[in-house]
Parts: C-alpha cells; sequence; structure tokens
C-alpha cells in the first residue's frame, strides 16, 4: 500500500509529541498500521520559534492551506476555532481525515465538521478532545451506544485540577499555580479558558451530546470557574476534612411532561476527603459513566500533557490510517502485524 500523508497542523505541548512519535516510531506505526505514515509537513505560525523539541526543520511551514490541500489525514493541534475550522472543512472537502483535540472547535462546530465529513465520507476523531489520554470518547460513541446513559460526571480539566491540588496540598497561590501548570504543557494558549470554566463546559458539551444522543449547544450549558476560589475557602474546605474540585455534571433529567432533557452544569464542588474524586490528584481526570444496564462505569487517567494527549492522537489517526489501507485498492490488512517481536514460546524458553 501507498504512503498516506499525513499533515499536522501544530507543533506546541501536543503537537510537537505527536511529530516525535511519528518519526521515532515510524516503522512500528507503518507495520500497525499496514502502510507507511508520511509526515509531510507540520504548519506553525512561527518556523524559526526555538522549540522543546527537535523537529526537522524542513517539515515546518506556515503555510498551512498548501499543507493541508495535499493531505490524506489532517491532524489538528492548533487550538481556538480560527483558522483551524476552516483549515479543517478544506480538508474534509478535499476528502481528507481528520483528527483533533480540539475541544473548543468541536463543541462549537462539531456537527458542522461532521457534516462536511458525511458529505464525501470522511471521518472527524476527536478522542484527545476529552480527558487527554483516557478513552472517553469511544467507549460513550461506540461501547455504550447499546446502554441508556442516565449520567456523565467528574474532573475534566487538567489545569484546574492541578491548581486545586496545589493550593490544598502546598498552600500555593492560584497565580503560581496556573504558572507551573502551563509550564508543564498542561494550559490552554489562553489559560482563560482553563480557569473560568470554558474548556470544561466544551468538554461537557462534547460528553453530553455523545451520552445523550443528542446535541446540547455550548451556551446551554452552565459554566462557573475557579477564579472565584479563594485560599480562605480552600482553608475552611480543609478543617472540614472537604477537597475542592471543579467538576462536571451532565445528567439525563425527567421533565414534568415526561419528555426527558439533559443538564449540563461545571461548577467548583466541596467534596468530602472520602469522595473517589478527592484523590484525583495533580493534572490527572476521572469521568465516572452510569448507564442504566452497564452501572457505574470509571475512567482515570492524565487529563492533559503532551505526551499523554500524543498518545489519544496517535490512536485516533492510527485507526483511521487503517481504515485508509482497509477501503484502499487490493492490499488485505492484518492487524496482527509482525513487530518483530519474541514470541511466547521463545521468551519462556530463555527464562
Ligand atoms: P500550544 O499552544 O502549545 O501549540 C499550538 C501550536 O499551534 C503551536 O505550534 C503554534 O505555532 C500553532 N498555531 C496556533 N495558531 C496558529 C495559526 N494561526 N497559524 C499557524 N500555527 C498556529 O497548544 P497545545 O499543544 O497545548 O494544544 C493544541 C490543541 O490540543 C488545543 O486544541 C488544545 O485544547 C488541545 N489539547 C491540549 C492538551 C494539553 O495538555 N496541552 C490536552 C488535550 C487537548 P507556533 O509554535 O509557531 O506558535
Ligand atoms: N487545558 C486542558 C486541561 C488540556 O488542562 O485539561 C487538556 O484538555
Amino acid at each position: 500500500y501507498r504512503s498516506l500523508r499525513i499533515a499536522l497542523l501544530g507543533a506546541g505541548s501536543v503537537g510537537s509529541q505527536v511529530a516525535r512519535l511519528l518519526i521515532e516510531q515510524q516503522h512500528e506505526l507503518a507495520a500497525r498500521v499496514g502502510a507507511p505514515l508520511e509526515l509531510v509537513g507540520i504548519g506553525v505560525r512561527d518556523v524559526d520559534a526555538k522549540r522543546d523539541v527537535e523537529l526537522p526543520r524542513e517539515l515546518l511551514t506556515d503555510d498551512l492551506e498548501t499543507l493541508v490541500a495535499g493531505a490524506d489525514i489532517v491532524v489538528e493541534l492548533l487550538g481556538g476555532i480560527e483558522p483551524a475550522r476552516t483549515l479543517l472543512l478544506e480538508a474534509l472537502a478535499a476528502g481528507a481525515d481528520v483528527v483533533t483535540a480540539n475541544k473548543a472547535l468541536v463543541a462549537a462546530h462539531g456537527p458542522e465538521l461532521f457534516e462536511a465529513a458525511a458529505v464525501v465520507g470522511a471521518h472527524v476523531a476527536y478522542e484527545a478532545a476529552v480527558g487527554g489520554a483516557i478513552p472517553i470518547i469511544r467507549p460513550l460513541e461506540q461501547s455504550l451506544a447499546g446502554d441508556r446513559v442516565t449520567r456523565v460526571m467528574g474532573i475534566v480539566n487538567g489545569t484546574t485540577n492541578f491548581i486545586l491540588d496545589r493550593m490544598h496540598t502546598e498552600g500555593s497561590s492560584l497565580e503560581d499555580a496556573l504558572a507551573t501548570a502551563t509550564a508543564l504543557g498542561y494550559a490552554e494558549a489562553d489559560p482563560t479558558a482553563d480557569i473560568e470554566g470554558f474548556d470544561a463546559a466544551s468538554k461537557a458539551t462534547i460528553l453530553a451530546s455523545l451520552a445523550f444522543h443528542t446535541e446540547v449547544p455550548a451556551d446551554q450549558v452552565h459554566r462557573e470557574g475557579i477564579t472565584g476560589v479563594t485560599d480562605a475557602m480552600v482553608q475552611q474546605a480543609e478543617r472540614g476534612g472537604r477537597v475542592l474540585k471543579l467538576v462536571a455534571i451532565c445528567e439525563r433529567v425527567a421533565g414534568e411532561d415526561g419528555a426527558d432533557r439533559v443538564s449540563a452544569r461545571v461548577h467548583p464542588v466541596s467534596l468530602p476527603g472520602t469522595h473517589p474524586l478527592a484523590a484525583v490528584h495533580e493534572a490527572m481526570n476521572a469521568i465516572f459513566v452510569t448507564a442504566e444496564s452497564a452501572g457505574d462505569l470509571m475512567f482515570y487517567g492524565a487529563g492533559a500533557g503532551g505526551p499523554e494527549t500524543a498518545s489519544a492522537v496517535l490512536g485516533d489517526l492510527v485507526s483511521m490510517a487503517r481504515r485508509h489501507v482497509a477501503g484502499g485498492p487490493g492490499m488485505p490488512v492484518s492487524t496482527h502485524a509482525n513487530l518483530g517481536l519474541a514470541p511466547f514460546a521463545d521468551v519462556l524458553a530463555r527464562h
């Protein structure tokens, strides 16, 4: 099968890690997909900017439109609405598949992107948009598609969890903890999105839309961030054995007229120290899903961070690439590619 042309938009906290892994693990990924994943370019604002991860200079470009035009799969890690929205619509119109971690974009323009994809038989994948490394989109979209989800709730913003955790455990100020979260690559380019709850509200929009098979507009999500949380409030919670957390809650609510409605909200809550969410530290996320037949499910892991989020992005990319190979001419696809690992019998013989 021919190489698949991958256009990467963005080389920040997440994009630089995706680029690194695509380059370092190219042979392993090619074996898994059944075709080479050729990174044809990396779109950035400033090709000469100093970066934490060294990237091949010849791949960097500030001409994102041209980069997108020749791609089989476009991976969008720019953030924000524009130019991401326009570039992805152009990519989809040209028949490319799209992978994005951009929750703000999916929450505000998801239906527009999905429709553009459907017109040409392309796909949009966004596992990294909620929960960082945690698989939560696909479980809601696929694994639980036959069940009746009644509630999705949890910690979905790593930066605010990191800040509140540092305020509790180290007595840090909100500002100092935010500066550390930013240096660690957890915060949005404009961290107002984190601390004012916009990022968590975008994620609640996505989770509620998937869980309840409906379109929940972002402006219908009640939003309250953590900027109102003071040191005194943290200390008061501590004295009562409680912990402050920013939580998203999406519920199916029975209406008085007999029709179910969706409630989605994001706000700080004071939890007993024994609550499972109280044990979610640093930039970790935890999401509880309740479904009528499945009962209670819990998803936990790194909610932010470059390498962690790159894992989810690459998972989507490999799935997309396999779809290309399966739909392409000729070659059968095996997901059990020979990676050159020692067979079990051999491993056992050596012990
Ligand atoms: P960064 O701000 O670190 O990186 C953004 C990248 O996009 C930079 O390389 C920047 O170029 C480039 N870029 C931004 N705007 C433009 C533009 N107009 N034209 C060309 N290039 C542009 O973002 P992150 O890597 O942190 O996040 C990327 C996406 O992933 C966002 O949607 C974010 O919400 C999402 N996400 C982030 C997570 C995280 O932990 N950081 C976790 C989960 C999702 P240059 O380098 O030249 O400035
Ligand atoms: N800024 C986001 C967070 C990145 O802190 O959760 C992950 O979506």
